[in-house]
């Protein structure tokens, strides 16, 4: 697909591993006048860029602040006005937890075409890297995504641990810093201390790390394994079952119903 002039695409450049983009977004890429990419995007992904297109970085880095978001939606819309084919590289998908729907807004309000190509979204990919179901049969029917950075144009920011713990499983994002707030909250909303929990750190990439633990121990395992941001946090039984003998996984999938 040829990537219109004075138009933005939002691309998903999926969780990691540069072989989880889309075919669609893979080809935008390729052509386009300008990328402008974020920190986790990987960055032999951008080696398929064209040789003369524009780079720009707007992630935040070591020692380094990230560009402001009203920043980048300037540039998207100044070099779309341009006239020129402009890839917005996001990690994962461009909607979950990403302000892709910022960018889309602004720039519809400045009257330039955007286009939104979904990614692979980490929030169950890096779990099904690490052999986490985030539903189950027989074991989980419901799952729920938080983030761990609260408190951005929400009224009340605390999240519903009540809520929650009603949930079978729980993934959390942005949470390796705010590890010990969530875990507490779920706790005291009577989650057991014996609960599975997984975190997984750079999933999907040759830097993949994995805890398994539980709800009780996890932050002093995860400190003590040094695992490092990007991590996504797993709370519920697939996460023993991902771990299970052959055996006891169709037991706890099959229980009495039919195979
Ligand atoms: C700002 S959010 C963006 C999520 C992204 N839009 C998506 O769909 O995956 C960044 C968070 O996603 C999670 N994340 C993204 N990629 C990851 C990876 N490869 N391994 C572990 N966690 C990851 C981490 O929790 C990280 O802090």
């Amino acid at each position: 697909m040829k990537p219109a002039r004075s138009t933005v695409y939002l691309v998903g450049a999926g969780p990691g591993d540069p072989g989880l983009m889309t075919v669609r977004g893979m080809s935008l890429l390729q052509q386009a006048d300008v990328v402008v990419y974020d920190r986790l995007v990987s960055a032999v992904l951008l080696e398929f860029a064209r040789g003369d297109a524009e780079l720009i970085d707007v992630g935040k880095g070591p020692g380094r602040k990230s560009v402001t978001q009203k920043k980048i939606n300037q540039l998207l819309v100044e070099r779309a006005t341009a006239g020129r084919s402009v890839v917005r590289l996001k990690g994962g998908d461009p909607f979950m937890f990403g302000r892709g729907f910022e960018e889309l807004v602004a720039c519809r309000g400045a009257g330039v075409d955007c286009v939104v190509i979904p990614g692979v979204a980490s929030v169950a990919a890096v779990p099904a890297a690490a052999g986490i179901p985030v539903t189950l049969r027989g074991v989980a029917r419901s799952f729920a995504v938080i983030t761990a950075k609260t408190g951005v144009g929400l009224a009340d920011s605390r999240h519903d641990y009540d809520a929650l713990s009603r949930i079978d499983t729980v993934v959390i994002l942005m949470g390796r810093h705010k590890l010990s707030t969530i875990v507490d909250g779920l706790r005291c909303a009577g989650r057991a201390d014996e609960t599975p929990v997984a975190c997984i750190s750079h999933g999907t990439t040759p830097r993949q790390r994995e805890v398994f633990s539980t709800l009780g121990k996890i932050v002093e395992r995860v400190e003590g394994a040094a695992l490092e941001a990007p991590m996504i946090t797993v709370v519920g039984e697939v996460v023993a079952v991902s771990r299970a003998t052959v055996d006891d996984a169709i037991a706890a999938i099959y229980g009495s119903l039919p195979v």
